[in-house]
């Protein structure tokens, strides 16, 4: 070893010892007769003193030399600082510096390594390598590994078994764009890029593992968002003999566990919702928990007394923000610009004081009298001083938007706490959803997600009507995970297919391996899978995934630091009969 501890290991206790250490120059200070050095690394900063008539003028000369990053390997006596830091783990103690060898040399850096850096975002994924030294990316992928262990320490507890399964494989159908990667040996062919283990996963089911982990890379081309990355981080699982009580318990188990070793935090049973009293009472198949203001909806109460923008509603619904009645006119106007964002898509937004003495004043009094009022504030079991948000609409269309009033809300009133953490269950999903310009129906899930039995007879008469053996784990409003109970049935699989679009040969050339390995005695069996980057940045108390990815994709899909994706040279191309590029063509 190069050194005998690290830079945030020395402690009063260690006064007296002589030490070696190694890291990066954070700064230098020199005052006249003494000059101090702070020595950083992984585990800390750790003050080096050299002064005046103590150390020989060539050890200081040495000192003024060095620059910011600089490598060094310096040995010296442990000693109580004149004036102590509090605010630093080693913040009692110096090294008076007896010898120093810069191991390397360093460019000035395009930007600070410190807490608060001025490197914008994209200097900063340019160096990622500098970034990742700086304190709060560090303990982003420190807290990774941690979560990673205890994931692995669970699962292990739990019998299940870690298998890795291929990169190169064929389409799984999980609702995005497959990466494909061409075959030199096979030309003209291509292999997909897994969105997810899933066929393989079920496959190990079929070979009696019954109890299946990974913790794995998925690819997806789809738009990126702030939790969302082109390749990431699954922790996927699947398990045979169960039913979706025991998945449920087993990863409610999971996450418990995690929040308690990592967290240090209790919590709870998780509540579970189903996803029709998700919409209907949030307007979100994934909640945020954290603050109630649940939807009331008004068709009843908001009808029929002539107020036009209301009569043509397919649905009146609002939220009541308690206490709220002082919100002033410029944030209700704020408010009102906020739901006609072409994002959100509401129209306009009718509010409701209810005031002190019980009486409702509302932004359309001249088509309400009083007395309905009263019934909207019954609706909504207001009290003196709420404030009413309504919104009106084409159903779908309205709860979403209400939802984003909703969350906008919470966040202006400050209850979106970072640090309080609500997950939930989400069931009952529908299996599939119908979408309106393919005219066709999509598997909610994915296609291999088994309908409840009570509902099969509807497959034939009403399939948008169907309810799916799927769940999703939320969390503050994020979907944290998802999985089903699996179809295991050759022959409810292929009709699952066919519901989907897929004739028989198109379904037998995609999964035919799957549809076969049925015929061997698949047993049930169902999974789940959560998304470790976002399970990280909850835990870490941050919005995007990306600071939790040591080597993140920017908005676009690039890696700026390694500039890919980049062109691949005439030769390659011919090498993998990829003709020609679409500019040579052109
Ligand atoms: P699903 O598609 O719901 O299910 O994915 C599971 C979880 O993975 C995370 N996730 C993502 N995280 C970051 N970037 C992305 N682009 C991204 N896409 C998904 C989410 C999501 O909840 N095979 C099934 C699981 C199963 O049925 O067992 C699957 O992949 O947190």
């Amino acid at each position: 070893m190069l050194r005998t501890h690290t830079c945030g290991e020395l402690r009063p206790d260690h006064i007296g010892q002589t030490v070696t250490l190694c890291g990066w120059v954070q700064r230098t200070r020199d005052k006249g007769g003494i000059s101090w050095i702070d020595l950083r690394d992984r585990y800390g900063i750790t003050q080096l003193a050299l002064e005046e008539g103590v150390e020989t003028e060539a050890l200081r000369e040495a000192a003024r030399n060095l620059g910011r990053e600089f490598v060094l390997q310096v040995s010296g006596r442990v000693a109580e600082r004149y004036s102590k830091n509090p605010n630093m783990p080693t913040g009692e103690v110096e090294i008076r510096v007896e010898s120093l060898q810069v191991l390397n040399p360093a460019k000035l850096p395009p930007f600070l390594i410190e807490d608060e850096t001025d490197g914008g975002d994209d200097l900063r994924m340019k160096y990622r390598y500098l970034d990742l030294r700086r304190n709060a990316v560090r303990r982003n992928l420190e807290l990774r590994s941690k979560l990673a262990q205890q994931v692995r320490r669970y699962l292990d507890e739990q019998q299940f078994i870690e298998v890795e399964t291929p990169v190169l494989i064929k389409s799984t159908p999980e609702g995005a764009r497959d990466f494909v990667v061409p075959s030199r040996m096979n030309p003209g062919q291509f292999y997909a890029l897994p969105q997810s283990p899933q066929t393989f996963k079920q496959l190990l089911m079929v070979s009696g593992f019954d109890k299946y982990f990974q913790i794995v890379k998925c690819f997806r081309d789809e738009d990126l968002r702030a939790d969302r990355q082109p390749e990431f981080t699954q922790i996927d699982c699947e398990l045979s003999f169960v039913e979706q009580e025991d998945i449920l318990n087993i990863f409610e188990g999971m996450t418990r566990h995690l929040f308690r070793e990592v967290k240090g935090l209790e919590i709870g049973e998780f509540p579970r919702m189903t996803y029709a009293d998700a919409m209907r009472l949030y307007g979100s198949d994934k909640p945020d928990t954290r603050f109630a203001m649940q939807f009331v909806e008004l068709n009843d109460v908001a009808k029929g007394q002539g107020f036009p923008v209301f009569e043509n509603a397919e649905l009146v619904v609002g939220i009541n923000a308690a206490g709220q009645s002082g919100f002033t006119r410029k944030q209700l106007d704020e408010l009102t610009d906020f739901v006609r964002r072409p994002q959100v898509g509401a129209t306009g937004l009718v509010y409701a004081r209810v005031e002190p003495d019980g009486t409702v004043k509302s932004s359309v009094d001249k088509f309400y009298s009083q007395e309905v009022l009263q019934t909207w504030k019954a609706a909504f079991n207001a009290a003196p001083n709420d404030l009413l948000l309504i919104l009106a609409g084409p159903a779908d269309k309205t709860r979403k938007a209400l939802n984003e009033l909703r969350l906008e809300m919470g966040q202006r009133l400050g209850l979106r706490n970072k640090e309080d953490f609500r997950p939930l269950w989400v069931l009952d999903f529908p299996l599939l959803e119908f979408n309106e310009e393919d005219g066709r129906y999509y598997a909610m899930h994915h296609p291999f997600t088994s309908p409840k039995p009570e509902d099969v007879a509807l497959l034939d008469t009403a399939p948008g009507q169907v309810r799916a053996n799927a769940y999703d784990l939320v969390i503050n409003g994020v979907e944290i995970g998802g999985g089903s109970i699996r179809i295991h049935d050759r022959a409810v699989q292929a009709r699952m297919f066919k519901l989907l679009g897929f004739s028989d040969e198109e379904a037998q050339a995609q999964f035919g391996f799957l549809l076969d390995a049925f015929e061997y005695g698949a047993p049930p069996h169902g999974g789940i899978a959560l998304g470790f980057d976002r399970l990280c940045s909850m835990f870490g108390g941050a919005d995007s995934i990306r600071d939790f990815i040591a080597f993140p994709k920017n908005n676009s899909g690039r890696d700026v630091m390694i500039d890919s994706p980049s062109p691949i040279s005439g030769a390659q191309l011919k090498e993998l009969s990829i003709e020609t590029t679409v500019e040579e063509k052109l």
